[in-house]
């Protein structure tokens, strides 16, 4: 499926990253440190529609202090990848996926909707500008991309509660590395019983930096007690699992089911979840969305019947949960891991077009 970048004008940087600089960049990006050279801008106002279509070099924002996303945080945002595969091409994954999501983010937090060509129009112009800035990895183990972010702000200088009448859609872009430092070793999990993520009829399955302000919370005293990230249970009963800070849950049991907690409007709906479900069936797996309270966490992995967790996401794509911690003790959880090792193979080869893309979710750049 070609992507246009018709109607993006370009204002190239003045001074773009030195070679040098940039190939030391990539040798050891991080996660979301560096940025490149360029944004793509989109600006919408309620008189004018979507307008002024652009690719500039990347900087500060100029704000109104009264900006209602400062005070309201009217605001959505996405992550997807771009890949460079082995014949130098570039590649991204299910990128209409992300285009709706957004639609649906925008719409909960009464923004404008953007349609899919502007948001993938905006995506490609801007690699296109930044191309040199996909990672090329240097072995199958490695997982370096080019992430990017795209996301929308109420920009109107107004201090009523309102939708702004004023907006901006940015994509910023940054080369990375695995999201985990220590790459795909296990992480461990804190069980929150303090805090919640989201309630029904709330934001939980917007992609809203409120949803990612209200863990921060609970994902700091997940690092208080030596853990990497924090689960959440549901508001209401304070017994279903529902999600990680930013990632989507797995578990697979002794009897090869692939089980992941049913979308209850809670919950973001990831794309590397639904790609997961999917690959499962092709994997001799029996993909399951239900509830999952977590005494069967619990009691599973005590159990046997449950012999991996693994967190998944774009930003994370597969990685394993080698123990859980909540106020009542910690529970070690089984090595090994091989169905999520498998996935995630299986995940990535496609990604960077080592396997044949059977689906059709790959769109080249
Ligand atoms: C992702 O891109 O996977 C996210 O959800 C955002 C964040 C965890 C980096």
């Amino acid at each position: 499926r070609p992507v246009s970048t018709q109607g993006f004008s370009l204002e190239p940087s003045a001074k773009p990253t030195a070679e040098s600089v940039l190939a030391s960049i990539l040798e050891n990006p991080g996660f979301g440190r560096y940025f490149t050279d360029h944004m793509a801008h989109i600006r919408w106002t309620e008189a004018d529609g979507w307008h002024g279509h652009q690719v500039r070099p990347y900087g500060p924002l100029t704000l109104d202090p009264a900006a209602s996303v400062l005070h309201y945080a009217q605001e959505i945002f996405e992550g997807i990848k771009a890949y460079r595969h082995a014949d130098g091409s570039v590649w991204t994954f299910r990128p209409e996926k992300n285009a709706a999501r957004f639609r649906t983010s925008a719409r909960r937090l009464a923004l404008p909707e953007l349609s899919d060509e502007d948001f993938l129009g905006a995506i490609k112009a801007l690699v296109t500008q930044d191309r040199t800035w996909v990672p090329t990895p240097a072995s199958e183990a490695e997982e370096s991309s080019l992430y990017l972010r795209p996301f929308m702000i109420a920009s109107e200088a107004f201090l009523g509660v309102r939708p702004s009448k004023e907006v901006d859609f940015y994509v910023i872009a940054s080369p990375v590395a695995a999201y985990f430092k220590g790459g795909v070793k296990p992480v461990s999990i804190w069980l929150s019983s303090n805090y919640k993520r989201a309630s029904p009829g709330g934001t939980g399955a917007a992609k809203c930096g409120g949803n990612y302000a209200a863990s921060l919370l609970a994902q700091k005293e997940a690092a208080e007690h030596g853990c990497d990230q924090v689960a959440f249970l549901d508001a209401v009963e304070n017994t279903w699992i529902e999600e990680l800070g930013g990632m989507n849950l797995f578990f697979v049991t002794k009897d090869g089911r692939l089980v992941t907690p049913r979308l209850t409007g809670t919950i973001l709906e990831g794309v590397t979840r639904d790609s997961l479900l999917t690959l499962a069936k092709e994997e001799g797996l029996t993909p399951e969305e239900r509830p999952i309270s977590i005494d069967e966490w619990r009691d599973g992995v005590a159990s046997g019947e449950i012999t991996e967790v693994f967190a998944c996401g774009t930003a994370a794509v597969i990685t394993p949960i080698g123990k859980l911690v909540s106020e009542n003790g910690t529970i070690e959880h089984p090595e090994g891991n091989q169905v999520a090792a498998r996935l995630r193979k299986r995940l990535l080869d496609i990604q960077y077009g080592r396997a044949e893309d059977t689906h059709g979710w790959l769109t080249r750049l």
